[in-house]
């Protein structure tokens, strides 16, 4: 574990939410996803045609973390476009509880500041793999 740079974590987001593929929305987010080895990953929302199909940003960055072999995390950094803070939708908070239950989050966007918050109390009650058993 190491000590976390949410504000360099939060100019990543920035950073990757301008490669963002939102032609239908217009909306770009970016992620930036620290593991437990101090390695960000990085990830920008991709829409389809096929609305339903969109993948959010925070899950192209889990998914690319994963893919990388990292299943443990800190932090997650979120910027979008909008005025408001976007947050994390309803799937994304469910795919990244699976991994970091106790995830710390900083979100902003371009017209609101940094915000922190815990995925625990943006969850409750979630689905857990030990549930399943
Ligand atoms: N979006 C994300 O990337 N993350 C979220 O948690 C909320 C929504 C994207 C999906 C879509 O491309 C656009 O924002 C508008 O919903």
């Amino acid at each position: 574990m190491t000590t976390v740079d949410f504000d360099a974590l939060l100019e990543a987001a920035h950073g990757v939410a301008q490669a963002a593929y939102s032609p239908y929305s217009e909306v770009r987010v970016g992620a930036a996803l620290l593991d437990d080895a101090g390695v960000v990953h990085l990830g920008c929302n991709v829409e389809s045609a096929s609305y339903g199909a969109t993948i959010c940003a925070e899950r192209s960055a889990l998914v690319a973390a994963v893919s990388q072999g990292q299943r443990s995390f800190q932090a997650l950094a979120i910027w979008a476009s909008p005025k408001a803070r976007l947050m994390p939708c309803g799937i994304c908070r469910q795919m990244l509880v699976e991994f970091a239950p106790e995830l710390e989050l900083v979100v902003a966007s371009s017209g609101a500041g940094p915000e922190r918050y815990n995925l625990a109390d943006l969850l409750p009650g979630a689905v857990r793999p030990e549930h399943l058993r």
